[in-house]
């Protein structure tokens, strides 16, 4: 049964490869205008919509079945808008429609001139939200072990622990999860843009694109290149990248954060093992927790008023999470952060990890969709265990003290099974291509960052032509989040097309 789905899927998926040959000369064609159904969101925010399209589960099959995408909408004031802007900060924490609502984060990315010159638009990416979510068996995603085995064993646990989870994916998504690339999410955007067009008399594409959106973006840029009006790519993925450089740039970057943060805990005497040696008493931790994971008890397995993790996070902890969940919060680079790190760390020496231990997912969790993102816009070729040691080795090679990235391993040892292969395997931006869009490209980067290191923005900016980098010198991300000087420059090029003629700024 189970060989038989999948030979049935690769027959289906050659044929459809045959059709995407001809994606980059047709696209257009392919996206008749519908329109977007506008409602009242949920959230009461003033000037808020919420609204749905339906698009083709598979742009190369436009008359095939539909899926609904779910968006927010935040409408301007003025009479005639400068047009629409799509943000997508490519948050993996949440869907992207809730980042028009978030009333936390919502001054500091749509000041009120951005909001008065457009209509912003902030999209689900299918596969998550209320995009026909990738859902998978939450309960086996849970039970996983290391994604860095050590021997031959550990591998084949892993792999056959990978394959259940992989076919719980396709029994509860059916097609949906071999189309979540950023190819398909770029013609998504496309068709959002045509039937918001429709009604405003609109007919540009501006976009303000942060991490894995960045990918959306330039794919677009390359499909559309003469409806682009504005484009921004705020510490960027750089999906010319194969595989294991990926992997080792990635490794490198959460590196040098955590370097930096052991550093400050040596200036700070907020850091409670000031004295004791950071970076020492931090590797030995990993070390330990490495060898034999830890029973965190505070992890209970159901809530309890008393204490707020219970029923929340992983029972057992290795070294390789500390690590990961170490990094995600480095993304924040303020003092208050890292003292509040700094105390976890604390805890976690005292054998109490509980706020460096794993979320458990629930329902269609976001690493469900990221995994299939992964697996549709670079897969793997890794099918045995010293193809999966070699990466560890240059993982572990590239970052020493933090053993290499636990995401990329885990979306690595994900895709291992996964029943598509990459539908947008990894390559450079087409130039021929982007080189038509009209005005030049922002590009930002912050100097240090945990998650999308600077060589990537580099790299990107020397595959786009005319496009201008513009780099802060602090920590964080994404760029323009600690830096107002960063926001003013956003803010002047997307109204004005104006960038101001800088490379650096503090
Ligand atoms: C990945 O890219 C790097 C740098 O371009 C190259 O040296 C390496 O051979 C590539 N690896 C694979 C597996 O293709
Ligand atoms: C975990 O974090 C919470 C909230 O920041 C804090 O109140 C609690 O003391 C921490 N628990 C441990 C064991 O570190």
């Amino acid at each position: 049964m189970y060989h038989l789905r999948r030979c049935i899927l690769a027959l289906t998926l050659s044929s459809y490869f045959a059709v995407a040959l001809t994606l980059s000369v047709l696209p257009a064609q392919r996206i008749t205008p519908t329109s977007v159904t506008w409602n009242k969101c949920l959230d009461q925010t003033d000037g808020l919509d919420c609204g749905t399209l339906e698009v083709p589960i598979d742009w190369d099959d436009p008359y095939g079945h539909t899926i609904h995408l779910h968006m927010s909408r935040l409408r301007s004031v003025k009479t005639i808008p400068l047009g629409t802007l799509f943000f997508d900060s490519g948050n993996v924490d949440r869907p992207g429609s809730l980042q028009c609502t978030d009333g936390s984060t919502f001054y500091y990315r749509f000041s009120p001139r951005l909001r008065y010159n457009f209509n912003i638009v902030c999209l689900d990416r299918r596969g998550i939200g209320g995009s026909n979510p990738v859902n998978c068996d939450a309960a086996l995603w849970n039970e996983i072990g290391s994604f860095f085995p050590t021997d031959q064993a550990g591998f084949d646990t892993l792999n056959s622990w990978s394959l259940k989870w992989a076919d719980s994916c396709y029994e509860r998504s059916g097609l949906g999860i071999g189309v979540t690339d950023a190819t398909t999410a770029a013609l998504d955007w496309e068709a959002v843009r045509i039937a918001e067009g429709e009604s405003n008399g609109d007919s540009m594409m501006n976009m303000f694109a942060q991490g894995h959106a960045t990918n959306i973006a330039t794919r677009y840029a390359e499909l559309f290149p003469e409806k682009v009006r504005a484009m921004v790519l705020d510490s960027p993925i750089d999906h010319s990248l194969n595989q294991s450089e990926l992997l080792r740039t990635v490794s490198l970057a959460n590196e040098d954060a955590i370097l930096r943060f052991t550093k400050w805990c040596t200036r700070h005497p907020q850091c409670p093992w000031q004295k004791r040696g950071p970076l020492n008493l931090l590797e030995g931790l990993v070390a330990a927790l490495n060898r034999r994971p830890k029973h965190e008890p505070l992890c209970l397995p159901e809530h309890r008023g008393d204490f707020p993790q219970a029923g929340n996070c992983r029972t057992k902890v290795s070294g390789h999470h500390i690590i990961e969940n170490m990094v995600r919060r480095l993304d924040d680079p303020t003092d208050e952060a890292y003292q509040a790190l700094a105390q976890d760390l604390a805890a976690a020496l005292d054998g109490f990890p509980v706020n460096l231990s794993t979320p458990i997912a629930v329902g269609s969790d976001r690493h469900f969709a990221n995994t299939a993102t992964h697996c549709a816009d670079w897969g793997t070729d890794v099918k045995t265990f010293e193809q999966h040691r070699a990466l560890q080795e240059l993982a572990h090679e590239a970052a020493p003290r933090t053993l290499g990235s636990a995401s990329v391993m885990r979306a690595i040892s994900m895709c291992m099974n996964w029943p598509y292969p990459a539908r947008n395997p990894p390559r450079p931006v087409d130039d021929s291509r982007v080189r038509l869009v009209r005005h030049p490209t922002l590009i930002l980067a912050s100097a240090y960052n945990p998650s999308a290191p600077l060589s990537w923005a580099q790299s990107l900016h020397r595959q786009i032509p005319n496009s201008k980098l513009i780099t802060t010198t602090g920590k964080g991300n994404p760029a323009h989040h600690w830096s107002q000087r960063a926001q003013d420059i956003v803010e002047e090029y997307v109204v004005k097309l104006n960038i101001e003629n800088v490379e650096l700024i503090p």
